[in-house]
């Protein structure tokens, strides 16, 4: 748990730092960004974002969502990067549901609006898996 924790806290810390970006790194609605943005997920929801059981949860964590197009993919509850963006900030699904607190949602509420675009347009690019494929 301490290891998921510490990835986001990481994660939060690189997207919201007040650093000029590295010229290697310009924040922007790219896929790029996203991908970056993405490392910030992967913690838990895996490398292939297509999500399961999260070894470093607490028992009671359900399964992480499986964020890519494929089969079981939550993705289709947010059509657009603007539900996407809602639901990181209030925690609630469109149907007005609240996702687990696992999620981190303290720390992904900081994220701006530029990052959840990319972020967005990122996840829509993967390969489709079904959930906790590999
Ligand atoms: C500390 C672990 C953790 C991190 C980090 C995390 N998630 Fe999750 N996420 C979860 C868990 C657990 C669920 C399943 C929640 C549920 O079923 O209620 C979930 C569910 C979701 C869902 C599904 C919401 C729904 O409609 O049910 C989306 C979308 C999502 N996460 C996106 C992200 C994105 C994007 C990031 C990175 C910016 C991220 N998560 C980071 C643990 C995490």
């Amino acid at each position: 748990m301490r290891y998921g924790y510490g990835l986001v806290r990481d994660a939060a810390d690189k997207i919201d730092h007040d650093a000029p970006p590295s010229p290697s790194h310009q924040a922007g609605i790219s896929l790029r960004h996203g991908a970056y943005v993405a490392n910030a997920c992967i913690g838990c929801h895996g490398a292939q974002l297509s999500g399961g059981k999260i070894a470093s949860g607490a028992p009671d964590w359900p399964p992480a969502a499986n964020l890519t197009p494929g089969e079981g993919s939550v993705m289709a509850r947010y059509p657009t990067a603007a539900a996407f963006r809602d639901m990181l900030r209030t925690g609630l699904r469109p149907d007005g549901s609240r996702v687990s607190p696992a999620m981190p949602f303290a720390s992904l509420r900081e994220m701006n609006d530029v990052d959840i675009e990319a972020l967005y347009a990122y996840l829509k690019t993967l390969k489709p898996r079904a959930a906790g494929g590999h």
